[in-house]
């Protein structure tokens, strides 16, 4: 049964650390050169790179067709039928294609028009919000005849669902159709659920494979509709995949609508941010302003500084080039910030994106002609000498290396979608050659308490359930260590909740936060809990540009709080609410705050009260009462306190990592005693940020068993 169809034939063509201190910003970046013009081999199974070229029939970038010739233009299109018929046939396929063939976009739309779904849905994850969106905008635009988002089709993103009883297409973020599992194991919502991005093996696509197979099991078993089940990619280990799926059917649609040039650099370079910036002004000096640039580099500090680079060497007089419109994209930009990267740059301007990961897979920016690949991404690595420093993400330490083979694949399958384009590697090819074929799956390197704790609810425990990689044993022990301290299960090995578990689980939020909710009624701060714990969840509400930096922190100071970053965010959200509605925005642009994301939060907060009610709790609140909040962050974040130790640096009391005070917290320079804290940052150095301080002695008092078993002593 593990045959693969290869469909059509219309041949795929694709010719082809942290150190930002020593850069000067007029510097000249030195010239890359790179070699092989006319790219290279392929990589061997997925791409074809040596096949017949699909020409592009439009001269350059922007589409000057309509949005239906442009559907009728993709490689898939005239495999409709025969894809329709696979996905009859199969209860899973695996479905492998190259990027911008139109798997996203048009898969959905062919199960949909063949009536597959029948009177269910069709569920389509993506690893990324970003994608989500921006994925359910197109389909419903090519759909037409007026279809808004949330209509026919939808999107359900973490505290935003755009769905309604209309709804027939829901794309929506992994982790959002894991929450759903947990109400529904049988996900009856779905006939047909495609698990697209398959190969970037996110914690929650991992679970999910697990989940949708038992899902599909259950429905036979009691005969109930079937479930179709969808794996897609263009990069992924057909082998791998197929063998846990039960040997399914595999199939390989070929053809790419427009080809991308590769180059490599002739040598190796360590400075791969100032090869970016002499990259792109090396495109700059002779690409028609409307050829756009997106720039992948890894994380915010390092994207803002090559912004500011670019922005700065554009502007003196011997550079040549057209006006530039540069954005930047990362995780801890708004949600509008993030979306605003799809606006058509204005005439004769050249647009510049230059972006983490986000923007690796799934998504299409329109216009983008060229893209220049640093090569390097931040990966979240499981340290257990380190262990459970993010308790958002359950994410340790953040490390700086070298991509995977799929993701430069997928890096340069941003470009050549909507016309023909060029990816400038800035690694040699024998570098290439040299770096691990896949990604490791995030579930064998990232903290696994929330996801344990889901399963839990689902009725597995993570050391018995069927993933496809397992993680280390280590790593499912700490996290049902963690579990146990946190009074969601009675030891270890259950695979029961406790009641405070099964609550724990209502809330789209990590067990640490919701256990700190579930605390506060008894701490007689529940409202204040819920605005800290929704102002964790969202965007920052802080808005601190460059060069009014001090003005903002001046005109902030009147917030801040000896407690530390909670409590200031807490102050602020008090004063904005007592603000008058038609003031607000005034107040918000005096304060420099983001109106959006206040509002946001807000939003969320309302939600997770509502959540509250549903348990049973009552709201109340602590007023100027606050070491009523200071401890009841403890009940959740008792494994992040760091206590000052010497020469301005802390150590924490779980894993004794050494720690400094992030220069954005208002305690920096302050020196307290004792802090808890929700964030790490590493940079060269290992900062915390979003401090409370607390006392001592109410450690002993409110997580004893903690104290006992980890044996630990506080000066
Ligand atoms: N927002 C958009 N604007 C313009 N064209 C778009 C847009 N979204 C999709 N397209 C067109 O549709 C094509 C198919 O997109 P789709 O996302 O379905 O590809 P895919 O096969 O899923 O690619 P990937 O493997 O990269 O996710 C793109 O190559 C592009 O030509
Ligand atoms: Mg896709």
């Amino acid at each position: 049964m593990d045959t693969k169809y290869n469909i059509g034939n219309n041949n795929a063509q694709m010719n082809g650390m942290n150190n930002k201190n020593k850069f000067q910003i007029r510097d000249k970046p030195t010239p890359i050169l790179f070699g092989n013009k006319n790219g290279l081999p392929p990589s061997p199974k997925r791409m074809k790179l040596n096949g017949k070229e699909n020409k592009a029939t439009i001269p350059n970038n922007k589409p000057k067709l309509s949005i239906q010739e442009q559907r009728k233009k993709l490689p898939i299109f005239d495999k409709r039928n025969k894809l329709i018929e696979l996905v009859q046939k199969h209860k899973t396929l695996i479905i492998l294609g190259e990027t911008g063939s139109g798997k996203t976009t048009q898969i959905p739309q062919f199960i949909y028009s063949a009536q597959i779904h029948e009177n269910g849905k069709i569920g389509v994850t993506q690893p990324r919000r970003v994608a989500a969106i921006s994925i359910a905008t197109r389909v419903a635009a090519e759909i037409g005849q007026g279809t808004q988002v949330g209509e026919l089709v939808g999107y359900s993103v973490r505290f935003q669902d755009e769905t309604s009883k209309k709804t027939k297409i829901k794309f929506m973020t992994d982790g959002m159709l894991l929450r759903e599992a947990i109400f529904d194991r049988q996900l009856m919502e779905y006939n047909v659920i495609i698990l697209d991005e398959a190969h970037e093996r996110t914690i929650h696509t991992d679970v999910l494979f697990g989940i949708v197979k038992k899902a599909q099991k259950l429905r036979e078993n009691r005969d109930l509709p079937p479930l179709k089940i969808i794996i897609m990619s263009a990069t992924m280990d057909v082998d791998h995949f197929s063998q846990y799926f039960n040997n399914c059917q595999a199939v390989y649609i070929e053809g790419r609508t427009y080809p991308v040039s590769l180059h490599y650099t002739v040598k190796p370079h360590d400075d791969y941010e100032a090869a970016c910036v002499a990259t792109f002004f090396k495109i700059h000096k002779d690409a028609p302003p409307d050829h756009d640039v997106l720039i992948f580099l890894t994380g915010q500090e390092e994207i803002e500084t090559c912004a500011n680079r670019i922005r700065t060497l554009s502007k003196q007089p011997d550079v040549i080039g057209p006006p530039l419109k540069i954005y930047t994209l990362y995780a801890a930009q708004s949600h509008s910030q993030q979306m605003s990267i799809f606006q058509p740059s204005p005439a004769n301007t050249r647009k510049v994106i230059i972006s983490t990961n986000i923007a690796e897979t799934s998504v299409t920016i329109s216009g983008i002609k060229y893209v220049i690949d640093s090569g390097m991404d931040i990966l979240q690595m499981c340290n257990f000498r380190c262990r459970t420093f993010h308790p958002t993400t359950g994410l340790e330490t953040l490390k700086v290396q070298r991509i995977s083979q799929e993701q430069a694949w997928q890096r340069t399958g941003r470009a050549g979608r909507d016309s023909e384009g060029h990816c400038y590697r800035l690694y040699t090819r024998s570098q290439f050659e040299l770096m691990r074929k896949a990604t490791i799956p995030e579930i064998q390197r990232a903290n696994l308490c929330t996801v344990s704790l889901q399963l839990l609810s689902l009725g597995f425990h993570s050391m018995h359930f069927n993933f496809m990689d397992k993680p280390p044993k280590e790593s499912i022990t700490a996290a049902s260590e963690h579990l146990v301290l946190l009074g969601a299960v009675e030891n270890i090995a259950s695979v029961v909740l406790t009641p405070i578990g099964k609550k724990m689980n209502k809330f789209p939020i990590d067990p640490h936060f919701s256990k700190i909710i579930l605390s506060a009624s008894e701490f007689g701060c529940l409202e204040e809990a819920l605005i800290v714990v929704a102002l964790m969840s969202a965007e920052s509400i802080l808005i601190t540009p460059q060069s009014k930096r001090e003005q903002a922190q001046q005109v902030r100071q009147k917030f801040h709080s000896a407690y530390g970053d909670l409590v200031t965010l807490l102050n602020i959200v008090r004063e904005f609410n007592s603000v008058a509605q038609n003031n607000r925005k005034a107040w918000c642009h005096e304060h420099f705050i983001n109106m959006k994301n206040i509002l946001h939060v807000k939003e969320i907060k309302d939600q997770l009260e509502e959540i509250c009610c549903k348990c049973g709790l009552s709201i109340n609140s602590c007023g100027g009462q606050l070491d009523q909040l200071r401890k009841c962050l403890i009940t959740g974040l008792f494994t992040n306190v760091a206590e000052l130790y010497r020469d301005k640096q802390y150590i924490t009391l779980d894993k004794r990592n050494t720690v400094q005070i992030h220069p954005s917290s208002v305690l920096h320079g302050q020196l307290p005693h004792l802090v808890i804290f929700t964030e790490v940052v590493q940079t060269n150095k290992c900062y915390i940020r979003g401090l409370t301080t607390i006392e001592s002695k109410w450690i002993q008092d409110i997580v004893p068993e903690y104290v006992k078993s980890k044996n630990i002593k506080i000066s």
